[in-house]
């Protein structure tokens, strides 16, 4: 079993991924206690895609979270580097094209996407800067960004408290219920060492999108920063 460390080595992670691929989805749904679905609803509802426009869902796993963007009419790429995440997405929606690409080299034309998004992706990708030019290349003009990720508690008594579930309650539940319950580990401590939302924001401007903004989803546990090419 792999677990990726800090580093972020990108085939601990592809192959971390490729070990709780089959449970992932029940997992996640036991680890956020149901609030998963909140926040990808709160996702669609930022990308807003239209019908017959066309919308890349990087690092997109399983394609759970493709789902709510594709059930507007739009075409949505499912794009992901583990093998075992898109083989088990593709068992479950075959209909969906699809595309094994790297974050850091998309395969992928420039300015073909009328937006972009990335759900719990990005925290795993080892250049984020690389990452986030990438997706402003592959971006129309006038396209946007959205990207969905686990923050920062903005309250300190609920980031006290927060941190200790992180750290303290989420290994030991994850080994119940995972195939690969290290790569919960890894989960807590990447979290934990992430930029803020004010940090992420500088990110994103620094990678060319304009417009920048978040919004906070349970106190800041997820935030959803969005963007535009201008
Ligand atoms: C936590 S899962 C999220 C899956 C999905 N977006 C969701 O919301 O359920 C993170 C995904 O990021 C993918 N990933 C990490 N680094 C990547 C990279 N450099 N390029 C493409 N995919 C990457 C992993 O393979 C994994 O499937």
């Amino acid at each position: 079993m792999t677990r990726a460390s800090l580093d972020k080595q990108p085939h601990e992670v592809a192959s971390m991924f490729d070990d709780v691929a089959a449970n992932y989805d029940l997992t996640n749904d036991v680890l956020s206690l149901g609030q998963d679905r909140r926040w990808r609803k709160e996702v669609a509802k930022a990308v807003n895609a239209r019908p017959a426009e066309k919308v890349l869902d990087l690092a997109a796993g399983t394609a759970t979270s493709s789902l709510t963007f594709a059930a507007t009419g739009a075409y949505v790429v499912p794009c992901d580097f583990s093998l075992g995440m898109l083989r088990e997405g593709k068992k479950r929606h075959g209909w969906m094209p699809f595309t094994a690409g790297d974050a850091t080299r998309l395969p992928f034309a420039d300015e073909v996407f009328d937006a972009v998004t990335i759900s719990f992706g990005l925290r795993n990708v080892q250049d984020t800067d690389l990452a986030l030019r990438e997706l402003y290349r592959v971006t129309k003009p006038g396209g946007r960004v959205v990207i969905c990720e686990f923050s920062h508690p903005t309250w300190a008594p609920f980031r006290t408290v927060y941190e200790e579930y992180l750290m303290r309650a989420l290994p030991p539940t994850a080994r119940a219920v995972s195939s690969n319950p290290d790569a919960y580990v890894y989960l807590a401590e990447s979290i934990r060492d992430w930029p803020d939302q004010p940090a992420l924001a500088a990110r994103l401007q620094g990678a060319g999108w304009s417009k920048v903004a978040w919004r906070n989803l349970t106190g800041g546990v997820v935030a959803l920063h969005r963007g535009v090419r201008a």
